[in-house]
């Protein structure tokens, strides 16, 4: 969506606070404790939405900095990280200019950001710049189809899903960028998740990857 750090989408932002408790309630909630268990240290978070993560952070984390550039949703996350069992900031700012200096944080967490940020290469080249060596990408993100006939629909959809939804391309496949980013991927879980009632089962991926 975004290359602002600040930005208005009032309506999806309305809209995905609803989609997001439904999925959550469907078993997202256990994909995003997976996602970011076992991380220690300081933990930036890309696109945090509402905040719905938060919670579900381990005690070994010491500090997690949370950027959102769309405002309302930035205004959710801010009340949600005052319940959040870890100390969390929110920040505005984007994937492409991370409010971050080099080498400063032990992980880098997406989850469902890289099938919405324009340029998910940078984006990655970002969370690089920003991680330790050694340090930990997470990512939990919906993908293109292994499926032939479920993959062309999903290209066929995009263009109109991406002006529906807010800049979601749900034909990405998000494990071979951040491997062409220069990540070793550790592990990728591939599942099948229908996020609503109505939803097929939808293609998505916890992965891990490190920075080299
Ligand atoms: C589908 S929502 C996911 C929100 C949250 N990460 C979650 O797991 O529920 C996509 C999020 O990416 C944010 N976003 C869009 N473009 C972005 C960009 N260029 N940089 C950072 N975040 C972006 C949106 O504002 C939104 O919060």
């Amino acid at each position: 969506m975004t290359g602002q750090e600040s930005c208005r989408n009032p309506r999806f932002a309305r809209a995905y606070l609803r989609v997001a408790e439904q999925a959550d309630l469907r078993g997202g909630a256990e994909h995003r404790r997976r996602l970011l268990e076992g991380l220690r240290g300081r933990v930036l978070e890309v696109g945090a939405g509402q905040g719905r993560n938060f919670p579900h952070y381990p005690g070994t984390v010491t500090e997690v900095v949370a950027v959102e550039p769309e405002e309302t949703l930035r205004s959710f996350a801010r009340r949600a990280a005052e319940r959040a069992p870890v100390p969390v900031t929110v920040r505005a700012g984007h994937a492409g200019e991370l409010p971050a200096e080099p080498e400063t944080f032990d992980a880098v967490v997406f989850s469902l950001v890289l099938c919405t940020v324009d340029d998910p290469r940078a984006a990655l080249a970002e969370a690089a710049r920003v991680l330790r060596p050694g340090g930990q990408l997470r990512f939990y993100e919906h993908v293109r189809s292994t499926r032939r006939w479920a993959a062309l629909l999903e290209d066929a959809v995009t263009p109109l899903w991406r002006r529906a939804a807010g800049g979601c391309h749900p034909n990405r496949d998000t494990p071979a960028t951040v491997r062409a980013a220069g990540f070793t991927v550790e592990d990728v879980d591939r599942f099948g998740f229908s996020p609503a009632p109505l939803a097929p089962p939808l293609a998505h991926v916890l992965g891990r990857a490190t920075r080299r």
